[in-house]
């Protein structure tokens, strides 16, 4: 279902004041998905609707510096540091992301941009750093266009125009701007949702995942062999591709009551069955491929035996990556603190990135 979004697009005009100058900047956090968006169309749009938990401590830092262009070009001149450093192949990502959204921000081709980022969280880590630094991207640009034309004055709108613009940089940035959890996609239970932007998931939300716990086990830091982008690709051609889009969708709706009613069990079995889905897709592709490790599938049994012994409610989850997502209550966090230190950090790297849901984007 598509919605019209006429309030989102050519909210700006063309700058006709000279000299135009200013500085904006956003800090936007990573997300982790429990039903997963794989497979897209059109204009990165998704298949079906997913939903996540916002985090906290992972997330990116981006300011932005704009001047008005000393001479009109249709070019679009943005120079990028990452960590201070110039980076071409980002530059080159973002030249084109910001020729895609002319669309909806004129004035892009007028200005030229000085872009500075930096992450909270190592590179490879099992953290999407497109979803952080897609959405803090967009937030920026929103800003500028609120600066430069007084428009995007209601928040709401504001938040849905980012998360808008930050999905055409990277489909999974668009729920990161939310506290919390976000859902993405149209589904008859979420009054308000779209496939083009993402939906606070807010007003229903039990308390206990509010303050819930999702420690990342690095199993594996290398660069994974197939992109998240390359991986939706092959869902076009995938035999189970319309079954699967129907099971997530499905499972929301499960999800959704417990995550009304706080039932940890339905939440924690529908996180773990859509992890293993989703790289069970990937190896079902054409060519398959498959980014767990070893380490990966013997984190999954421990934590399986852990929680069949103790009945404490942790459970995993698992990004396009081999690292593994430990999902729990915070009052259970000193007990599932004895079990990950003792029996799961030996299967790692020695690396554990230690996060909470959090409250969303922030202006820097
Ligand atoms: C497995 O959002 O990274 O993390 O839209 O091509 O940029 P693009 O892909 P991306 O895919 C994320 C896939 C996922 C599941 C999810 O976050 O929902």
């Amino acid at each position: 279902m598509q919605t019209n979004n006429s309030n989102l697009i050519l909210t700006t005009d063309f700058i006709q004041n000279n000299p135009v100058s200013g500085k904006v900047a956003w800090q936007s956090p990573s997300n982790l998905a429990i039903i997963k968006y794989w497979g897209k169309y059109g204009r990165q749009l998704p298949k079906n609707a997913s939903i996540s938990l916002t985090l906290d401590q992972a997330h990116t830092d981006t300011s932005v510096s704009y001047k008005l262009k000393s001479l009109p070009s249709e070019d679009i001149i943005v120079r990028f540091w990452f960590h201070d450093l110039r980076k071409p192949d980002f530059e080159a990502r973002i030249v084109k992301f910001f020729d895609s959204i002319r669309d909806m921000f004129p004035f892009i081709a007028q200005l030229e941009f000085d872009i500075h980022s930096t992450n909270s969280f190592p590179h490879s880590s099992g953290i999407a750093s497109s979803a952080s630094g897609m959405s803090a991207l967009a937030l920026c640009l929103c800003s500028i266009e609120k600066a430069l034309f007084d428009s995007l004055t209601d928040d709401a709108i504001f938040l849905q125009k980012a998360s808008y613009v930050s999905r055409l940089g990277s489909g999974s940035a668009c729920r990161s701007v939310y506290p919390y959890m976000a859902s993405w996609g149209s589904h008859v239970e979420i009054d308000g949702s779209s496939d083009d932007y993402a939906t606070p998931y807010l007003e229903d939300l039990n308390e206990v995942y509010k303050s819930f716990h999702d420690d990342i086990l690095i199993v594996s830091a290398t660069e994974k062999s197939v992109s998240s982008t390359a991986g939706h690709g092959l869902m076009n051609d995938n035999p189970y591709a319309e079954a699967r889009y129907r099971q997530a969708n499905n499972r929301m709706t499960l999800l959704l009551e417990a995550l009304k009613i706080g039932d940890l069990e339905v939440f924690g079995k529908i996180s773990e069955d859509e992890a293993l889905t989703l790289h069970a897709l990937m190896m079902c592709s054409d060519p398959s491929y498959m980014l767990v490790e070893p380490g990966t599938i013997q984190i999954i049994n421990e934590i399986r035996a852990y929680r069949a012994d103790t009945k404490v409610p942790v459970y995993f989850s698992l990004d396009a990556g081999p690292n593994i997502h430990l999902l729990y209550p915070h009052n259970y966090a000193a007990q599932v603190e004895d079990f990950r230190i003792n029996q799961l950090m030996p299967l790692t790297t020695g690396q554990c990135i230690q996060d909470t849901v959090g409250l969303g984007s922030k202006p820097l």
